[in-house]
């Protein structure tokens, strides 16, 4: 009884590495919720481009929207979608900065950001 109880304290620190992760995806057994669906759109890390001093990110897909903050050119930032709205230089297309949660006309990111990559918000 003895040396079956100091074998078992030898094992715990093995048997404590051995776990699997809690949260890995193969022990997964219930559906994920919305929030990490969300979490698994797209995600592209892309750079502001084409600025001479700073570009505008708003509050909504057009330059009738608020500024929420503003970006320099070489800027990197993570964005998840894109959504239709006005134009700058042809470019009719503002792509969500979910680090920020705002939006920058997709002329001023760079090719990381294109819309096949990002697709629609909704
Ligand atoms: C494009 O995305 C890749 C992968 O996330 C990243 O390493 C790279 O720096 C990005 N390019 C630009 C110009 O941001
Ligand atoms: C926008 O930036 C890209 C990448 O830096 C460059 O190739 C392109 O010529 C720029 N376009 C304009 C109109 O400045
Ligand atoms: C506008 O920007 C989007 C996203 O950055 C890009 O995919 C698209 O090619 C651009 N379109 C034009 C006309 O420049």
């Amino acid at each position: 009884m003895k040396f079956i109880t100091s074998a078992l304290l030898l094992l715990l620190p093995f048997a404590a590495v051995a776990a699997p992760a809690p949260d890995s995806a193969e022990s997964r057994s219930v559906a994920p919720t919305g929030e990490e669906i969300f979490d698994k759109r797209a995600e592209e890390l892309c750079s502001i481009i084409n600025v001479s001093t700073y570009v505008n990110c708003r509050s909504g897909p057009g330059t009738g929207y608020s500024v929420v903050t503003t970006f320099k050119e070489g800027e990197k930032w993570y964005y998840s979608c894109y959504e239709p709205g006005t134009c700058t230089e042809g470019n009719c297309t503002w792509d969500w900065n979910e680090d920020w949660g705002c939006y920058v006309n997709g002329y001023y990111t760079s090719a990381n950001c294109s819309k096949a990559n990002l697709g629609l918000c909704y």
